[in-house]
């Protein structure tokens, strides 16, 4: 209420000012074309207000809860947590009222929203600050929104649709709390399991990853105005991959993988119009990504032509000098990053005063800092944020945690829970397993929202204990809690259901990681928590293994953001499931699957290896990767990259192309009958690869060129077509330039990447 007070008395001053016959300045003017209204605004701004411009700060409330709550040193020792020493929440509050601050970050209400918008009116220029948020699956990262499955999930769906239409209400959701720029989507290539940012990314493969980008990028921003919000594709480039699975180590990779493997997602979603871009904690090939003039000059903005704002990582410019040792100060630092192309700081309190010295010292021209400004500028006009600067706190609530939204969040849980193993129990028969075990720590616990989830109201949530309560209620289900934490298990917990497991006919176990950021250094997956092995963390192994022991049938269900290698489990239960990170309805999806109200068709986006040992393990290797499979052994995944079983049985047939031979600039003509054999409807995800069988640089063995997500009746047959454009035979010639070579080429098309689930045609290019 207070608040809105406030913005009324905002908004009659304005008016009075636009009465009193002064004249509003063009750049408030918004029928004036975008270009005019920046430069007019620019040539009023001093040095200090445009170099404010480029610097971000936290939340006024983050920084107050961490004041409250954490000793001096802790904050010091922890920069996760935002502090910036002798400067206040109340310092940061009169930099934006004398229109200092650009940006912030990490503010979760839409009451803070508008108070922190309120005082960049008050500023002498009233340049609205943008707001950016972490929103990576929903704009979960804040309380009371619609929280859908991470990515990892939902590129597991091959759902391009649905990736747009999570993208679009997510934007609806964020304008409606005062939020117009989310940290999303990460289009990294995940290349290692013991990263705990996996679930995070759309899987392993670079075609996946790049449709997916795509789509979330067009379905962020529309038309990049009043009711949509800006995309940040991250983190350019290589962090996927580090060297030895920890989040920010370097990543040591040549020119032709990052060409070939990292950066497709990236210039996909640069043509796709992405208008901002993060850059990575780590250093290439010996140089930090934030003084990185390779990646953000020559590359995205020479090859590209990325006309957006590059936005650093969370401290990671003050790293170029307190971390990497590439600058030997802070100023130096600030110095290399934005002469390398940086436009924006995320975040903190020395970047004002230093940049203005370098530019007063002569070392940076102004020039420079204008090219910044005017990229950020004209992302807030074209938001509208001059002419809207606030949301409406009364109605809020209309689209937050709308039922639309809520649908969609259902729809893609349940189209993003991969069956791994049936050997026919599921679908559960409810006459037969009357009295049900549920254990694990993930039975009956929120963690099931996934890394980037805030707390979120109970009644939001269905936990898989819930889910099963209400998709079967007549069965009789035995709760035996586990508590929450891996690390911490109990034996006698451990034991108690053992012995309970004796007394039902049927147990379910939901074990996997733990994510939640509420308990940020308890976790064992998530951003900056990486494992140095991909098994279940304490007692889960001897949980499963003990329950199992009842001689009753067991289902292990894992929910994770990163592959587990669970092969006793795989080789000795009758059924598992991997859900990922299923979101809000992500219990009620498990529980329509075990129960085959739904029947499942999520395929995996990533590798199951069956050790950390297996590591790299990817399906789109080299021809080479297992000339020598290791001894003792198996050289083969757990699971490979884009399987998945339903309830149905699909029968692939036909395999036609229109030709055996074309030319390189000739497109290719496919088509293969997929016949739904079982006796339930369900989606088939059918699949495309290609592999050049003889090149002059060495080409994987296959890479996935092509989906399509077809509904299938009982009984019916579709008849699906691709079509093979030149650009899917092409690589990258001795000299890293483009080419398409003459010679064999095997396509394959099949429900995964293994081999014996594919069926094949040659053809030849002349
Ligand atoms: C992460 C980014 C994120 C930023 C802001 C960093 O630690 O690496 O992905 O956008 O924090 O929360």
């Amino acid at each position: 209420m207070k608040n809105r007070r406030k913005i009324t008395l905002i908004t009659a001053c304005m008016m009075m000012a636009a009465c009193s016959g002064e004249k509003a300045p063009l750049y408030k003017d918004a029928s004036v074309p975008v270009e005019k209204r920046v430069e007019d605004l620019l040539s009023r701004m001093t040095l200090e207000e445009k170099v404010g411009q480029m610097n971000q700060f936290v939340g006024l409330e983050h920084i107050r809860k961490n004041e409250a709550s954490l000793s001096e040193e802790d904050l010091r020792n922890n920069t996760a947590n935002a502090f910036y020493p002798g400067f206040s929440a109340d310092s940061v509050a009169d930099w934006t009222r004398k229109g200092l601050v650009g940006s912030f970050l990490h503010v979760l209400t839409i009451e803070e929203a508008n108070y922190l918008q309120s005082l960049a009116m008050q500023s002498r220029l009233a340049i609205p600050v943008i707001f950016g948020i972490d929103a990576i699956h929903g704009n979960a990262n804040a309380p009371d929104n619609t929280v859908y499955p991470t990515n990892i999930g939902l590129a597991g769906t091959f759902d391009l649709d649905l990736a747009y239409r999570i993208a679009r209400e997510t934007a609806a959701e964020m304008r409606a709390m005062n939020m117009h720029w989310t940290f999303n989507p990460n289009v990294e290539v995940a290349r290692d399991p013991r990263w705990g940012r996996v679930g995070e990314t759309f899987g392993e493969d670079p075609y996946l990853v790049s449709k997916m980008g795509v789509q979330t990028v067009k379905g962020y921003q529309g038309d990049l105005s009043s009711d949509d919000v800006l995309a940040c594709i991250k983190h350019f480039a290589g962090g996927s991959q580090p060297i030895n699975g920890t989040n920010g180590s370097p990543t040591d990779l040549s020119e032709r993988t990052i060409r070939e493997v990292f950066f497709p997602p990236f210039e996909e979603g640069v043509k796709a119009g992405a208008m901002s871009l993060m850059t990575a904690h780590n250093e290439l090939n010996g140089i930090p990504c934030h003084s990185n003039d390779w990646l953000m000059e020559d590359v995205l903005r020479g090859e590209w032509d990325f006309r957006g704002f590059v936005v650093s990582d969370w401290m990671d410019i003050e790293h170029i000098y307190d971390l990497h040792a590439t600058a030997e100060n802070l100023k130096e630092a600030f110095y290399q990053s934005i002469m390398a192309g940086m436009d924006m700081h995320m975040h903190g309190v020395y970047w004002n005063e230093y940049v203005c010295e370098l530019v007063r010292e002569g070392r940076i021209p102004e020039s420079r800092i204008d090219e910044s400004v005017r990229r950020i500028l004209d992302i807030k006009f074209r938001l509208g944020l001059f002419e809207q600067p606030y949301a409406d706190e009364n109605t809020t609530m209309d689209v937050r945690l709308c039922d639309e939204h809520r649908n969609t969040a259902l729809e893609a849980a349940r189209k993003s829970v991969v069956l791994l193993k049936n050997d026919g129990l599921l679908p559960l028969s409810k006459d037969r397993y009357r009295r049900v075990l549920v254990t694990g720590i993930n039975a009956d616990d929120h963690n099931i929202l996934g890394d980037w989830s805030a707390d979120q109201k109970a009644e939001n949530v269905i936990t898989v204990l819930e889910g099963l309560k209400m998709v079967s209620p007549e069965t009789d289900f035995v709760f035996v809690d586990q508590g929450w934490d891996p690390r911490n298990m109990s034996r006698a917990k451990v034991n108690r259901a053992a012995s309970v497991a004796r007394t039902c006919d049927l147990n379910i176990v939901v074990a996997g990681e733990y994510m939640y950021r509420g308990r940020w250094t308890e976790r064992t997956s998530g951003e900056d928590t990486d494992r140095s092995d991909i098994d279940l963390v304490g007692l889960q192994n001897e949980l499963i293994r003990k329950v199992a022991a009842s001689g009753k049938p067991t289902i292990l269900v894992l929910v994770s953001g990163r592959p587990l290698g669970t092969e006793w489990a795989a080789e000795h239960l009758p059924a598992l499931i991997n859900a990922w990170e299923p979101g809000m309805y992500g219990g009620q999806a498990i529980a329509e699957i075990l129960y085959g109200k739904v029947n499942p068709s999520a395929k995996l986006a990533v590798t199951i290896p069956r050790s950390v040992g297996q590591t790299q393990m990817i399906y789109n290797h080299k021809p080479s990767q297992y000339f020598h499979p290791y001894a003792v052994t198996p050289s083969t995944p757990l699971y490979p990259f884009g399987y998945g079983l339903s309830y149905n049985t699909y029968e692939y047939s036909d395999l036609t192309i229109d030709k055996e031979e074309m030319t390189a600039e000739q497109t290719l003509k496919v088509s293969v009958k997929v016949k739904n054999t079982g006796k339930m409807a369900g989606d088939e995800i059918v699949q495309l690869y290609i592999r050049d069988c003889f090149s002059q640089v060495t080409r994987p063995v296959k890479e996935l060129k092509d989906f399509a997500r077809i509904p299938l009746a009982p009984g019916e047959e579709k008849t699906v077509e691709f079509t093979v454009t030149p650009d899917k035979l092409m690589f990258l010639d001795r000299h890293l330039d483009p080419i398409v070579e003459p010679g064999e080429f095997i396509l394959m098309v099949g429900p995964s990447s293994a081999d014996s689930d594919l069926l094949r045609k040659s053809f030849r290019v002349r």
